[in-house]
């Protein structure tokens, strides 16, 4: 099934709740949550105190991308604040087959994300325990970056694995996803897709729906 994830880190942080609300009314399915530690990549964005304080304004499911190194150190205080889907990058995890076990064992669903120049065979031994495998598609730390197009095989790539051992396991695509890229990234393959300034970057509502309606399409043209 296809998947919206709009990233707040785009949002209008004044009125978070309310941007929000009008993705999920939107018809979004994920509300994309990305946190940054200044040391696994360049920025630092927000943590527990800002997810837990909008944990009450949606019931969609939080998917949140920890760009953060060590990532086991907060998993337990990620799942108390309202984290559905936890994903963190293999890049950053000393021990990534225990990390999704941890995530597992708290009763949350497990991603592992790969940066753009990290190859795909690092996920060999844990692809059967993993959820969904986040791909990005810029380099992490900021949004408003240009899609790589050197990721449009390597989507390609994963799904073909994927579908070799018969897994139905979601692929995540995030960074420099808009009306266009879009076309690109499930045409290869990719079923949730992260947007944060196509989405926030103007009428959140109508962007929305705008990439929900390209999503819907691509799927029926699959069936
Ligand atoms: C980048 C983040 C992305 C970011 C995407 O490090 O992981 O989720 O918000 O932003 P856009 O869609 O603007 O590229
Ligand atoms: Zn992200």
């Amino acid at each position: 099934m296809n998947i919206l994830s709009p990233s707040i880190l785009a949002a209008d942080f004044k009125h978070l709740g309310e941007q929000i609300q009008t993705v999920d009314q939107a018809g979004a399915q994920y509300i994309h949550i990305d946190v940054m530690d200044g040391m696994f990549v360049p920025s630092i964005s927000f943590g527990m105190p800002v997810i837990s304080s909008v944990r009450s304004v949606t019931q969609k499911v939080f998917d949140v991308h920890l760009m953060i190194q060590n990532p086991e150190r907060y998993i337990e205080e990620f799942a108390k604040c309202g984290a559905d889907l936890i994903t963190v990058h293999a890049e950053a995890c000393q021990h990534l087959d225990r990390v999704i076990q941890q995530i597992h064992d708290l009763g949350r669903k497990a991603g592992v994300a790969l940066n753009p120049a990290t190859p795909l065979n690092v996920l060999e031994y844990v692809l059967d325990k993993v959820d969904m495998v986040l791909l990005m598609t810029v380099n992490p730390g900021f949004g408003g970056q240009k899609y790589l197009d050197s990721c449009t095989r390597k989507i390609t790539q994963l799904r073909s694995w994927l579908d070799e051992m018969g897994y139905d396991t979601d692929i995540e695509v995030d960074g420099g996803i808009n009306k266009e890229t879009i076309h690109t990234v499930l045409k290869a393959g990719a079923n949730v897709i992260v947007a944060g300034s196509s989405v926030f970057g103007g009428e959140a509502g109508k962007n929305t729906e705008e990439l929900l309606k390209i999503m819907k399409r691509s799927e029926e043209r699959r069936v």
